[in-house]
């Protein structure tokens, strides 16, 4: 696998090939891999949401502006906020190390206790763009999984997150959307795909000291 020959692969696909479906193992990476992203003091409060019917994408393409990798690609990948971080998202998260790693509670206690008021210290709105940081490290982790798998895909934040929100009733699961991510196979007019790629020299990008 050479890291850079698939990262210079890789272009925001505008048209994808719509007859092409991703396989349900590659999905399965890609879904292992967002919940392998490491998130801050690894609470999670991003969530992923995969969409492959399209009867449920179109409404999504107007509020994408017109996007139409939203409808065309193979599944669209929607990653969302928790609108509220709660003091049972942190309970849940140290039950979880306490089963998965067999911690003494005596050690826990004051780690949970200090992350219960940290949270309970931020407002909505700071916690909401905290976890919104997390949201951006999720995609370039998917961005770079697709890269080494050969899937093609479309970071996107040009959409409405209040009409996403609304179509998919994200509210009544606690959730905002924050980033898109379709991803499939490009389509071979797709003329993104030939563009060669537009970056600043590599000593102009990198300060090493
Ligand atoms: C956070 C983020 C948001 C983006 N939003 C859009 C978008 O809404 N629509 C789009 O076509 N491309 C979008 N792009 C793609 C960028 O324009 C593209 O990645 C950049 O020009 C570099 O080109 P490359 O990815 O083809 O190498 C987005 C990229 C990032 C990282």
């Amino acid at each position: 696998m050479d890291t850079i020959k698939q990262l210079e692969w890789r272009y925001a696909t505008k048209k994808f090939d719509a007859s092409k479906k991703l396989s349900k193992a590659k999905l399965n990476v890609i879904t292992q891999a967002f919940n392998l992203t490491a998130t801050s003091f690894g609470l999670q409060t991003i969530k992923l949401i995969v969409i492959e019917d399209k009867k449920i994408r179109e409404p999504l393409v107007e509020a994408a502006y017109h996007q139409s990798q939203v409808l065309n690609a193979s599944h669209l990948l929607i990653i969302c906020i928790q609108k509220n971080i709660e003091d049972d998202d942190v309970k849940n998260y140290y039950n979880n190390i306490k089963d998965i790693r067999n911690t003494p509670e005596n050690i826990l206690k004051p780690y949970r206790e200090d992350l219960i008021s940290m949270m309970q210290g931020m407002s909505e709105q700071v916690g909401q763009q905290w976890s919104t940081n997390q949201a951006y490290i999720a995609l370039g982790n998917l961005m770079t999984v697709c890269a080494i798998e050969g899937i093609d895909s479309c970071p996107m934040e040009g959409f409405s997150s209040t009409k996403y929100d609304e179509i998919l009733k994200l509210d009544e699961k606690g959730l905002k959307s924050v980033l898109l991510l379709p991803i499939g196979y490009r389509a071979e007019d797709d003329m993104f795909a030939t563009f060669k790629k537009v970056r600043k020299p590599i000593e102009e990008a990198v300060i090493i000291i």
